[in-house]
């Protein structure tokens, strides 16, 4: 007996509730996929994407990793990328921070956790750019709110300015780039008014969105 039956008994219950309701739902989605939306957010058990935005399996391509971090170099984030706009097409890309994220907090406040602290070396680079505007910030729970939003932002700009993206932009397919905060305390979304439809608004998206959070 394993010691998860539990879990198999509740995948069990959520099939059979699904075929109850479209008893062709599971074998049409075997056949292709052909989701609108990529999801790129943080790995924390609180945010899962597609019960946020209340989307059905199939309709939203997923990468997530800790602090929701779109890495030049990171070849498992760009290939989910790659994949998703190239061969799936989706029209957006959501860029999904949140508040009360422990990454945001342990780079906010230079904790060390462990091997962990590498990666989130490049949230630390985001703190280390907007320094003036976080230390400014008396709050500790605001200031890393702030945080969480300015990442956000810049990791907008890293989509945005990869190859995937601007070749996308280049061969005139529609794709916007979006970022959005999420709240564990209410389950509610905030635009944090960053949309990117082309190549030559990157620059003045991402300055405007900025001007809005360092105030
Ligand atoms: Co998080």
């Amino acid at each position: 007996m394993s010691s998860l039956d539990y879990l198999l008994e509740k995948n069990r219950h959520w099939a059979d509730s699904i075929v109850a309701d479209d008893a062709e739902f599971f074998s049409r989605l075997a056949k292709q996929q052909a989701p609108d939306y990529l999801w790129i957010g943080c790995s924390d058990s609180r945010v899962p994407a597609n019960q946020v935005v209340d989307l059905a399996p199939g309709e939203v391509f997923v990468h997530r990793n800790v602090g929701n971090l779109v890495v030049h170099s990171d070849l498992n984030c760009l290939s989910v990328l790659h994949y998703a706009v190239s061969a799936l097409r989706v029209k957006h890309v959501l860029v999904v921070g949140h508040y009360g994220c422990g990454g945001v907090r342990a780079a906010m406040e230079g904790l060390r956790l462990g091997l962990v602290d590498n990666w989130l070396r490049h949230l630390q680079d985001v703190k280390d750019r907007y320094r003036d505007c976080l230390s400014a910030i008396d709050d500790v729970n605001e200031r890393a709110n702030r945080l969480c939003e300015l990442n956000v932002i810049e990791q907008v700009a890293h989509v945005c300015s990869t190859t995937t993206v601007r070749d996308a932009w280049a061969r005139g397919q529609q794709l916007v780039v979006h970022g959005w905060a999420y709240s564990l305390e209410n389950g509610l979304v905030t635009d944090l008014g960053i949309s990117i439809s082309r190549e030559r608004d990157i620059e003045s998206a991402h300055l405007a969105a900025l001007e809005k959070r360092l105030r």
